[in-house]
């Protein structure tokens, strides 16, 4: 590998700068992805062509100069290869035509063997080819718990109040699914790992709407059995919002361990110094003149020292961000020395 920085810094060893890469930076900011993705009928025919995904895969890579690609697909795949398809709705965003409501229904989903999503692994395969060993690829998954909110609610949602109903009304029920889910997600992260990713992340994107006792309960457990049993490559583990578990996730076994933009590395750093940490200038910075950008960008690496360090926004990109202003986050960080 040419550039294996983020691995490096995955497992914890001290890299002259840090790796960078930025969550959804395949995507809507690059004119390159609008072009392809208006010249097909939508955003599942992308995911499920495995050249088209593996294309715009590389885009940050020659357009941005990110130290890594991550797989161009998404986190619901799961459900679908459970048995719950779902649709992406132009403007709009995620629905499942049909969600989980009884035990019954918990009953009738597979545990996904993996070889349901063999055009993921394709696009990996297309993708490393194109890369020709420049950066390494990024596997990723849901949470157990995330696809849980979006199987029992089949929609995005502030506050995620019907899952949370669950946890409480049907903790055995729920404790069910987040099994199956969790079994379906280890066989496929294993295929992607055999397909030639180098490094995975786990997105606990509504980790937030928890608390301490629920996220013990009902999230950890399964996020380190995730780690434990697909263990041949590094992880990272990105639980949004989740400050109440700062020390459970710090104590996981994860290699690194993602912040959002509202946690401060100083502050965890606190809990482990040996671990690697993720992140996570807020993604409105970008939003901001250059000089701002610059400035910002540096105050968040100097608030890393201390230990291995990937640089990151804090969540997503969001899509009406100047990709020039990403570009910029990402050459800072490129021509800082640790
Ligand atoms: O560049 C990358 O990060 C890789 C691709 C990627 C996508 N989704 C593509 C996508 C990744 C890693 C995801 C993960 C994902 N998907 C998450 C976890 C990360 C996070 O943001 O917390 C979640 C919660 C989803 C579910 C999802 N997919 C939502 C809520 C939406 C709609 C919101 C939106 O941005 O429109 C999607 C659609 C989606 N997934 C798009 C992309 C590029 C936009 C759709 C399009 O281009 O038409």
């Amino acid at each position: 590998m040419d550039n294996d920085l983020i691995i490096c810094a995955a497992r914890g060893e001290k890299t002259e700068r840090s790796p960078v890469w930025v969550m959804r930076q395949a995507g809507r900011i690059l004119p390159e992805y609008r072009a392809i993705r208006s010249s097909i009928s939508g955003f599942k025919e992308l995911v499920e062509t495995p050249d088209l995904a593996a294309e715009v895969t590389v885009q940050p890579v020659d357009i941005l100069g990110t130290d890594s690609a991550i797989i161009f697909s998404d986190i619901l795949v799961i459900p679908e290869a459970m048995g719950l398809p779902y649709e992406m709705k132009e403007g709009i965003g995620p629905r499942f035509p049909e969600v989980v409501q009884s035990d019954s229904d918990i009953d009738r989903l597979n545990v996904a063997e993996g070889g349901e999503l063999k055009y993921v692994y394709d696009a990996i395969a297309e993708t490393k080819r194109r890369l020709a060993g420049r950066v390494p690829v990024i596997g990723f998954a849901g949470a157990p718990f995330t696809i849980f909110c979006y199987m029992i609610e089949g929609k995005g949602s502030k506050t995620f109040s019907e899952a949370r109903k669950w946890l409480h009304s049907n903790p055995i029920g729920s404790h069910k699914l987040l099994e199956k889910i969790t079994q379906s997600t280890i066989n496929y992260l294993k295929l992607q790992v055999e397909a030639g990713v180098s490094l995975y992340q786990v997105f606990d994107s509504w980790a937030g709407v928890l608390s301490k006792p629920l996220y013990e309960e009902f999230c950890m457990p399964y996020l380190n059995r995730i780690s434990e049993e697909v263990n041949s490559v590094p992880n990272i583990v990105f639980a949004k919002g989740a400050h109440f578990s700062t020390q459970d996730l710090m104590e996981s076994s994860y290699n690194a361990v993602g912040l959002d933009w509202t946690m401060n590395p100083v502050e965890v750093r606190k809990f482990s110094n040996t671990k690697t940490l993720q992140g996570n200038l807020d993604p409105t910075v970008l939003y901001g003149d250059d000089a701002l950008v610059v400035q910002k960008t540096k105050e968040m690496l100097t608030s890393f020292k201390g230990g291995a360090h990937i640089a990151n926004l804090g969540h997503g990109v969001y899509p009406d961000t100047d990709w020039k202003k990403v570009k910029l986050f990402i050459d800072t960080i490129k021509s800082s020395q640790n």
